[in-house]
């Protein structure tokens, strides 16, 4: 078998890219049909020259549940602040080099790609760090925990987006529904929009931080697990979940998480915000149970208001969880029996759906729907595919993804400011292009968060 590096080296110095990332990204990109390749030359999406070289962060957990998908590509680092879940995931990918500390991880030279399953609190951080390196970034959710974070992890994106390839891990997005849902809202089945709404119902009521107790295991390094967050004494309870579903042992409290809005917020939003085309929003309002300086809230309403766009009037979207509730648009239907869904007004109708199935609900009892068209069976839109497997295609060809760091990351920063809004106990009008909070100087304080000495977020 000839050398199969050497003539798409030469081919990325034609194209000017000196970089392993860039000759990958370029020469997929710019199909076989460009290369003068000696013949019996492979080259292909899973020619070894052409695999991404990736490091995973956050190794075990919903860690995991990427095992799979990135095992078609080179796995050369792992990172976990848990020893032992090094080690398990090793057994999959033995060849890759061990880190505990994900800043070392990311120095590691010959690094394409990062997946970062880590806690909510270190996802702004690690995503920044990659993207400032180069590298592209698959992140689970929920990107980033403030109004900084997430602007930050934005506009490093927004800065390479030419170079990089990133996605978010709200992987429902795949499902067909939320093609079918967006059909429907563009086409005019419920009218003119005029409001969205989405909701959960998850309750995990936590009184405060965990007491101490104990000392971390010498497998685990707990000062690392803190990461930039303020320091909070060892409790074995924060890691006392079920593999993939321990982030609810942690994602409740202020340093660590922000509670349902970040966790089946990012999944139950990206529903709605998949099929109304918006930008920032330009205010944001919010009520719960009363402020725990401690826990996030379990039960909360937020409202957001959104301006017109090319095919829309001003919207108001709204997120609701942990109880309170939309109003039924008909006594027979019955919200509650949904956990997690989303429901579209329109002055036509309205329509109410979950992850995977949608109910229209036409305004009155003569509604003919002769105002609504449904699409060819051509102009329906296509099935994504694999989740996964989109962005592990966009780093090595176009770049785009369904879940990029642009369009997770601004719904990421609306729902965010709920929570500033529900903290200050007012509506907060917000200035989205500079992201100002511009009539309370108490929701402008929270945009940000307190970081432990030592750490940086754009390093
Ligand atoms: N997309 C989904 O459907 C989905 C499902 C479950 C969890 N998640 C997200 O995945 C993330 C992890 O959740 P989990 O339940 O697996 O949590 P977890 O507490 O089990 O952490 C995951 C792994 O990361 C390691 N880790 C934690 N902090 C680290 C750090 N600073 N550096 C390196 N490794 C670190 C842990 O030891 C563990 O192996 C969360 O952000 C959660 O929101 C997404």
């Amino acid at each position: 078998m000839p050398n199969q590096d050497k003539p798409i080296q030469h081919v990325s110095k034609l194209l000017g890219t000196s970089s392993r990332r860039g000759f990958i990204q370029t020469a997929t990109a710019a199909g076989a049909g460009m290369l003068i390749l000696p013949s019996g030359t492979l080259f292909g999406q899973n020619a070894p020259s052409n695999k991404l070289n990736i490091a995973l962060i956050g190794a075990f957990g919903r860690g995991r549940a990427h095992h799979g998908a990135i095992s078609s590509e080179n796995v050369v680092a792992l990172c976990d602040v848990d020893e032992e879940h090094l080690a398990i995931a090793a057994k999959k990918f033995p060849k890759a080099k061990h880190y505990v500390d994900w800043r070392k991880c990311l120095e590691q030279k010959d690094l394409d790609a990062v997946v970062c399953c880590t806690t909510d609190h270190t996802h702004a951080f690690i995503a920044t760090w990659a993207m400032n390196r180069g590298l592209h970034v698959y992140c689970e959710k929920p990107l980033a925990n403030t109004v900084e974070e997430a602007r930050m992890v934005r506009a490093t994106y927004l800065k390479n987006k030419d170079k990089i390839a990133t996605q978010v891990g709200t992987q429902r997005h795949a499902d067909e529904n939320f093609n079918r849902v967006r059909e429907l809202i563009h086409d005019g089945a419920v009218g003119e929009l005029k409001e969205a709404h989405a909701w959960g119902n998850r309750q995990l009521r936590r009184p405060g931080y965990l007491p101490a107790e104990g000392t971390p295991p010498k497998n685990l390094h707990y000062d690392l697990w803190l990461g930039p967050s303020p320091h909070h004494p060892y409790n074995p309870d924060y890691f006392s979940g079920k593999p993939g579903a321990n982030c609810l042992q942690w994602n409740m409290y202020w340093d660590f998480g922000t509670g349902q809005i970040g966790d089946m917020g990012s999944h139950t939003m990206d529903l709605a915000w998949n099929a109304i085309d918006a930008d920032l929003p330009i205010s944001a309002a919010g009520e719960g149970e009363d402020f725990n300086p401690e826990v996030t809230p379990v039960e909360l309403a937020t409202r957001f208001e959104f301006p017109a766009n090319d095919w829309r009037p001003a919207i108001h979207v709204h997120w609701w969880q942990g109880g309170p509730m939309p109003e039924s648009p008909a006594p027979y239907v019955d919200l509650s029996n949904i956990g997690h869904g989303a429901m579209f007004i329109g002055d036509r109708g309205t329509l109410v759906c979950d992850f995977n199935s949608r109910l229209l609900i036409p305004n009155g009892a003569n509604a003919d729907m002769t105002y609504y068209q449904p699409r060819e069976e051509d102009q329906v839109i296509p099935p994504l595919g694999g989740f996964q497997q989109e962005w592990i295609d966009a780093c090595k060809g176009d770049l785009k993804t369904s879940c990029d760091f642009d369009y997770a990351g601004t719904l990421n920063e609306m729902m965010v400011l709920g929570l500033v809004a529900y903290r200050v106990g007012k509506q907060i009008d917000y200035d989205g292009e500079k992201g100002e909070v511009t009539n309370s100087a108490e929701g402008q304080d929270l945009l940000g968060r307190e970081y432990r000495e030592g750490w940086t977020l754009d390093g």
